[in-house]
C-alpha cells in the first residue's frame, strides 16, 4: 500500500475512533477498542496490542491476536527501547534488532509507538506485529502516534 494510501486509511480509523471512544475514558476499554480496530481493519497486522507501564514493569494490556509474553524483561526488546528513548521505533527485521522479544516466532518485522500522558510521561507502549519483513514505516508510526493520542 502506498503511502498516501495508507495515511488516508489511518486518518479515516482516527475519526471513527473519535465517535467509538465517546462511550468512556476509561484507558482500558480505549486501548481495547483501538487494539480490535487496528487488528481487523489493516492488512498484515499479525499481532497489535499494548503493554502498560505499572511499577516499572511493562506488562500486557489489551491485545488481538496470538497469545504474547504477559511481562516484558526490563531493557530488552523494542518495547523497553521505546520506553528509555521516548520515541517511536520500527524494526524492518527482528532478526537483527539486538535483544529482540519473541513472543511469537512468527513474527518478522515490527512497529512499537509510546503513549504518552497530558504530562509528557510514557504509560504505555502499542506494539504491532507483521509475519512480514519490513511490513512498516514512518507512515504506520505517525498513523499511529496519531490514533493512540485518543487515549
Ligand atoms: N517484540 C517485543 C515483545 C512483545 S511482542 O512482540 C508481542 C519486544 O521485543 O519488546
Amino acid at each position: 500500500m502506498n503511502a498516501e494510501k495508507k495515511s488516508g486509511r489511518y486518518q479515516r480509523m482516527k475519526r471513527q475512533l473519535d465517535g467509538l471512544l465517546q462511550t468512556t475514558d476509561d484507558p482500558i476499554a480505549r486501548m481495547a477498542t483501538i487494539a480490535s480496530l487496528l487488528f481487523h481493519k489493516m492488512d498484515g497486522f499479525f499481532w497489535v496490542g499494548f503493554y502498560r507501564c505499572v511499577g516499572g514493569e511493562l506488562i500486557v494490556g489489551p491485545y488481538q491476536g496470538p497469545l504474547a509474553c504477559q511481562t516484558l524483561k526490563e531493557d530488552t526488546g523494542v518495547c523497553w527501547a521505546v520506553v528509555n528513548g521516548s520515541k517511536a521505533i520500527i524494526v524492518e527485521d527482528v532478526r537483527k534488532f539486538k535483544g529482540h522479544i519473541a513472543c511469537d516466532s512468527r513474527t518478522k518485522s515490527e512497529v512499537v509507538v509510546p503513549c504518552f500522558d497530558s504530562e509528557g510521561n510514557i504509560f504505555a507502549v502499542l506494539d504491532i506485529d507483521s509475519t512480514e519483513l519490513n511490513n512498516f514505516d514512518e507512515t504506520d508510526a505517525e498513523g499511529l502516534g496519531q490514533i493512540i493520542k485518543l487515549i
